[in-house]
């Protein structure tokens, strides 16, 4: 089941806070723990709390800071883009979003107002939220004074760009639809929306929830209430300006009217309160006087004596003025307004199939963490506890500028290994003396451990035939140096293979680091970061070609390594084949490492042997493998050689622009991890930041 939905709208007052009224509503019946997010909010903090957010803290009483509960100003998300630092805008809004996602078991993020008449950039970035929160979108649009053709047309739209940006849909609710058309447009939409499974629903208009409160229109406008204060809550459902005479302007007025005339029109004025009071004229909402102008003492005196009066407000403005600023006058449903509240309940209960949508919501699987956020929790992780990684790649640019990331962030503490004065010059030359002017760089032959470490190595390499002469030969490479301050807790990891091969980088941690007790081989794994998800591939780098043994050992590291990085494991033995009907050696080792692997561990889901397609695709699953629990929804690929795993990363990798982040190595004592020699910056952030998330576990 998911536990996130991102109500978005395309357009500006489309009537999402019903929309939200409802859904919280049925949230709150699952859990108390809902939580309420907008990753940009419209209001400045000097003009009070957001409204949405505010009306569904209020209203529910959730036990949620205002702080936590938005992440941007529009106009902050708006300099940030036009300085080209949009990651930081989805960073800082995934950020926000995890301390919130702690809190609560269920959390509704409620997309940007879409307020001055947003834009395809405000669309994109909604969007692109919505992917990276991995909530699935409900659409919320407006069918105020539209046509069928135009709404269709609309959400139609919507829903593919979504789609195509990687979201999923959950379904549209099309708002404020004139009562007439509401049938036809369901029918409409059922019929011609591109996502058949999707829920559509279509809520009529109610001038009781579209129209201002004249309280409302006195603080837009800054009117002062000449009298009537206590009738401020009257709905204005329409706006008349009356520059006719009595006769005339009568047959206008209409049901909760707000009527604009100037200051000095005592006539209007007095036979509106009488019609008003008439049973022969609807009710009126109030009356705005404008000009600046008020009714003289002896009016004055008449209406303070009377025992029913609607409001009257008075503006500085003349009529035109006042009329065109009017429009803009904008009605809210806030936590104190009950019986709006209880009207866009009863419209949602009525008109959106709450039991389908509930239905939804559990189908929905829950995406499992997405990229972004794998990322962002990487950097989180190793931040929490900081770790000191042995960097033996001094010279290479791109551990340089990764190192002056991680530093700026405080994220790990670095050592280099290489000749010093090489590497401080290129240092200064990258304009990077700032961040990594201080960082301890070591040449191994120089090092007062030297002699010291290759005495360790020959101690534990000796009934190998090893010497000293070899041990310090080998001692003065910076992958056996390295690797050996990690060994003797001089540093807690390290990362290499930016300018070496990976044999190069793990040799050393194979021979005299050794595995974790229990655990017989190491293996590795990728996280392949796709754009909607991670997944978990392996091993893709360390063994040629495992026996079923070593398969089954590969399988359960690679399930406790993805949950460690929080991928939830559903474990696919991969095999060109599925089921019990494949036979052949090949498939065979697939068969028996899957016994292994399920009898040592029967905690675990693991399912093979398995056809890739069987393992990621509901409908292939469905029809090969009905009662797996794994297939359709694995998150874990087992290869069965590296002949396979390593290319089919990547394949992956260079046809669908996933980033691979590995090879992770699984199984060592300390952690050791090899980068590949065309790794770019950020792949060498994320090893270290990996490899110090490991290393905190020692
Ligand atoms: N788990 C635990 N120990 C191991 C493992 C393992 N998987 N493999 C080797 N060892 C140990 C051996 O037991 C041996 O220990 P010992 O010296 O104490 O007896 C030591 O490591 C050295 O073993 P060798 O058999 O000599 O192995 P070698 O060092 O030649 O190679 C290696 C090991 C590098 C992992 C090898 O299997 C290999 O080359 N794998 C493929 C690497 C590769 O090219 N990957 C693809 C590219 S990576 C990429 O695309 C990102």
């Amino acid at each position: 089941m998911t536990n996130s939905i991102y109500l978005t709208t395309i357009e500006p007052y489309s009537g999402k806070s019903l929309v939200s009224l409802g859904i919280t509503e049925l949230l709150l019946r699952r859990t108390p723990k809902v939580g309420i997010f907008r990753p940009v909010i419209e209001v400045l903090p000097d003009k009070g709390c957001d409204k949405n957010i505010e009306l569904l803290v209020d209203y529910y009483d959730l036990d949620l800071d205002y702080e936590d509960t938005y992440a941007f100003y529009r106009h902050e998300v708006a300099d940030l883009m036009a300085e080209g630092l949009y990651d930081e805008v989805l960073d800082k809004i995934i950020e926000k979003y995890k301390i919130l996602e702690e809190k609560c078991d269920f959390l509704l993020s409620i997309g940007s107002d879409f307020e001055e008449g947003g834009s395809a950039v405000e669309f994109n970035y909604n969007a692109d939220i919505a992917r990276n929160l991995g909530s699935p979108v409900l659409l919320v649009a407006s069918g105020a004074g539209q046509t069928i053709d135009h709404i269709i047309n609309e959400v139609k739209i919507a829903i593919e760009t979504f789609e195509e940006s990687g979201c999923q849909i959950l379904g549209a609710v099309v708002n404020r639809t004139d009562p007439e058309i509401i049938d036809d447009l369901l029918d409409a939409m059922e019929e011609e929306l591109p996502t058949k499974h999707t829920l559509v629903s279509v809520i009529p208009s109610r001038d009781k929830l579209s129209s201002p409160t004249v309280k409302e229109i006195a603080d837009y406008m800054d009117a002062r209430v000449l009298y009537g204060e206590d009738k401020l809550e009257n709905l204005a459902f329409n706006y008349l300006i009356i520059a006719m005479k009595i006769a005339n302007y009568l047959p206008y007025l209409r049901k909760n009217s707000l009527l604009i005339t100037p200051g000095d029109r005592c006539d209007v004025l007095l036979s509106a309160l009488q019609a008003h009071q008439s049973q022969n004229y609807p009710k009126i909402a109030g009356i705005l006087l404008t000009g600046g102008l008020k009714p003289p003492d002896s009016v004055d005196r008449l209406l303070t004596g009377l025992s029913d009066i609607v409001p009257i407000l008075s503006v500085p403005e003349d009529t035109y003025k006042t009329s065109t600023r009017i429009g803009h006058v904008r009605s809210y449903i806030s936590a104190d307004a009950s019986a709006k509240i209880r009207l866009s309940l009863r419209l949602f209960d009525r008109h959106v199939d709450t039991v389908a949508l509930e239905n939804q919501l559990v189908a929905l699987p829950d995406q499992g963490i997405t990229p972004r956020m794998f990322i962002h929790s990487l950097i989180q992780q190793a931040k929490s506890n900081k770790q000191h990684i042995v960097l033996p790649e001094g010279t290479d640019e791109r551990i340089l500028r990764a190192s002056a990331s991680l530093r700026r962030h405080d994220v790990v503490d670095i050592t280099f290994l290489g000749e010093p004065d090489e590497i401080q010059s290129l240092i200064y030359n990258l304009g990077l003396t700032r961040e990594l002017g201080d960082v301890p760089i070591i040449n191994p032959v120089k090092s007062p451990h030297y002699r010291e470490y290759a005495q360790t190595l020959l101690d534990l390499r000796r009934h190998k035939g090893m010497n000293m002469d070899m041990a310090l030969d080998q001692m003065s490479d910076v992958a056996y140096y390295g690797t050996m301050m990690v060994l003797k807790g001089d540093a807690d990891g390290m990362v290499s293979g930016a300018a070496h091969t990976t044999q190069h980088t793990i040799r050393p941690a194979l021979q005299f680091v050794k595995t974790k007790p229990g655990i017989s081989i190491v293996s590795s794994v990728f996280f392949m970061a796709l754009p909607d998800r991670v997944l978990v591939y392996g091993d893709c780098a360390v063994i040629p070609n495992p026996n079923a043994e070593q398969l089954a050992a590969i399988a359960i590291s690679s399930a406790e390594t993805a949950r460690r990085f929080g991928v939830i494991p559903r474990v696919a033995m991969l095999s060109y084949s599925s089921g019990p009907s494949g036979t052949g050696e090949d498939v065979e080792k697939v068969r028996q490492a899957t016994q292994l692997a399920q009898e040592r561990r029967p905690d675990l889901m693991i399912e093979g042997p398995i056809q890739y397609d069987a393992a990621v695709a509901l409908d292939v699953a469905a029809k090969k493998m009905p009662d797996s629990e794994v297939a359709g929804k694995a998150t874990v690929f087992i290869f069965p050689d590296l002949n396979t795993g390593n290319n089919t990363y990547k394949a992956v990798q260079r046809e669908t622009g996933a980033i691979a982040i590995g090879p992770v190595l699984q199984g060592l004592k300390k952690p050791v991890n090899d980068l590949s020699r065309g790794c770019t910056v950020e792949d060498v952030v994320n090893t270290v930041a990996i490899t110090a998330i490991q290393a905190q576990e020692d």
